[in-house]
């Protein structure tokens, strides 16, 4: 396909605070944005995928500190760790992206500058409360017997000079934008609850430079004073694809095809970023989508509870692919959803150890037994194969519509009809019988070939879900290149994979887990 004619898609993640080393929340929407990118890049899209981290501000300051570190020393620490996560989750981020690179910094200024020559800036006094866990100055309605009121944490008394953002102007202009544009905050529920709480109740103007705190982007203003680190933060999803200086990079991809963060933050994505995008004169993202939270058998995952999940802890034990597969599976994006050691082994055993583990391992190893592991002709296929058929050429229309709606369980659940329907076929069309009878060989071709065929349409179909295990798929099945030279067209295509192909068998993908 032409560059020019494929369409573009430019996914965001939340860039991640860097005062910690990254758990299983931060895997979950870095994990849903590469499926995302993934499935568009194997639709043909031109796709942008930006994540990093956000290293600023008071709370890594802090952390620097009680470490005996500087915070660039903590950053640069850190930052490995999320880069060595996301390798290992398989995550195929187009640019990582750290606020303290000096393309940002200067992005970051730029954008004040703009907004200040625009008249949208002033400066005033900031007398109040301010969370320091999340970044949040807050209002004294909000604050109850000095606890924020998301977290629960106790907050701080701040009394600074400071600079402020008419985030109050722009009440009518993002009412509006709402109005006209019922798909920009996702999901539905998320949206009333936003309106509701934070929009019609009235917008307030922003405290958007610190002169407390020495950590961040030196602000462009006389005083010694940095930008307010969500100022700062927010602006990354402009300079990560080039904005102000590589302008044609930008213009390629702005607007954001969608920010996916998680609902702690919705309301800095729905209410100050659409604000100070209209303050600077620039198109508003298309959609923020934010995600539930995942709680730990129930409970809210923290340090001081130790029951904080590692991601790579679980990758390593079961594979990278076992985990991205059960937070998709298991938790419909866009509400909360719960993690057990339990419910991951029930999914691991029976979704990937007995549909799709065994379907690939005995059809693999029938094809070694039936025909020295080499794909037969295809020579009478029967309802049963057509149905089969069927089923696997129509899955690129139907999950091309539910990846809009971010229905990642939909999807794996119409994969898995067509692995069950596959394991099925073999039960009932015994392919050991068939083989018994030497006048039935062209029926055994048949049920191997078709066999084969199922299991290039699951790679296929699982590769932006599970890319390690797919990968693998494809290289068992004997084709030489990497499945990801391969789109998801490929599915809709029936009796493709070459007969006369030699396959190579390796161990089973997911070994059963010993729950006794
Ligand atoms: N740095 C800001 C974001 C700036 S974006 C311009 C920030 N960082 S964070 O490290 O606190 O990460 C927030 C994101 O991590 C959440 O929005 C969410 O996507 C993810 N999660 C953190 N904990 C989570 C769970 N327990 N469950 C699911 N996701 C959660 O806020």
């Amino acid at each position: 396909m032409m560059q020019e004619t494929k369409k573009k898609f430019y996914v965001t993640t939340p860039i991640y605070y860097i005062n910690d080393v990254p758990h299983i929340g931060h895997a979950y929407t870095t994990i849903g944005a590469d499926v995302l990118a993934r499935f568009k890049r194997m639709d043909g899209w031109d796709v942008f995928f930006l994540t990093g981290t956000d290293e600023h501000g008071q709370k890594i300051e802090k952390a620097a500190k009680e470490r005996g570190l500087t915070p660039q020393q903590l950053t640069d620490q850190i930052v490995v760790r999320f880069q060595e996560a996301w390798k290992k989750l398989g995550i195929t981020y187009s640019r990582f992206i750290r606020t303290t690179e000096i393309s940002h910094k200067r992005a970051a200024q730029m954008f004040f500058e703009k907004v200040f020559k625009n008249q949208f800036i002033y400066k005033g006094h900031y007398e109040g409360w301010y969370c320091l866990p999340d970044e949040k100055f807050l209002l004294p309605s909000e604050v109850i017997n000095e606890k924020c009121p998301d977290c629960g944490r106790p907050v701080e008394r701040l009394k600074e000079e400071n600079y402020f953002f008419s985030m109050s102007k722009f009440q009518n202009a993002l009412t509006q934008y709402l109005e006209e544009h019922p798909e920009f905050v996702q999901p539905l529920s998320r949206k009333n609850e936003l309106v509701n709480n934070f929009i019609k109740p009235g917008l307030t103007d922003v405290c958007i430079t610190r002169s407390s705190v020495q950590w961040g982007i030196a602000a462009p203003v006389p005083e010694k004073s940095i930008l307010y680190v969500w100022f700062d933060a927010l602006i990354n999803y402009l300079s990560g694809i080039g904005w102000p200086d590589d302008l044609e990079t930008f213009h390629r991809y702005w607007p954001a095809d969608v920010h996916l963060i998680g609902k702690d933050i919705l309301r800095f994505h729905a209410t100050l970023w659409p604000a100070m995008l209209l303050a600077a004169e620039i198109p508003l993202p298309k959609k923020v989508f934010g995600t539930g939270f995942i709680t730990m058998n129930g409970q809210k995952m923290s340090k001081s509870l130790g029951n904080v999940i590692d991601p790579l802890a679980i990758a390593d034990q079961y594979s990278p692919d076992a985990l991205r597969y059960f937070l998709l599976r298991e938790i419909p994006f866009g509400v909360d959803g719960d993690f057990s050691m339990e419910s991951f082994q029930l999914r691991f055993n029976g979704d990937l150890a007995n549909d799709l583990g065994n379907l690939i391992h005995r059809s693999l190893s029938m094809l070694e037994r039936y025909f020295d592991g080499v794909i037969p002709e295809n020579p009478n296929p029967s309802p049963a194969e057509t149905e089969l058929k069927t089923l696997a050429t129509q899955y690129a229309t139907q999950a091309r519509l539910q990846i809009e709606e971010m229905a990642f369980p939909a999807i794996l659940t119409l994969i898995w009809t067509l692995v069950k329907r596959a394991n099925k076929y073999i039960e009932d069309s015994a392919p050991w019988k068939v083989a018994a009878d030497s006048a039935q060989r062209a029926r055994l071709q048949t049920i191997l070939y078709t066999l084969m065929e199922v299991l290039r349409v699951v790679a296929l179909a699982l590769a932006p879900f599970m890319p390690f295990t797919a990968e693998s798929i494809w290289s068992q099945l004997g084709f030489s290149d990497s499945i990801f030279n391969h789109g998801l067209e490929e599915t809709e295509e029936w009796a493709k994979i070459p007969s006369g192909q030699k396959i190579s068998k390796k161990n089973p993908l997911f070994p059963r887990i010993d729950r006794s």
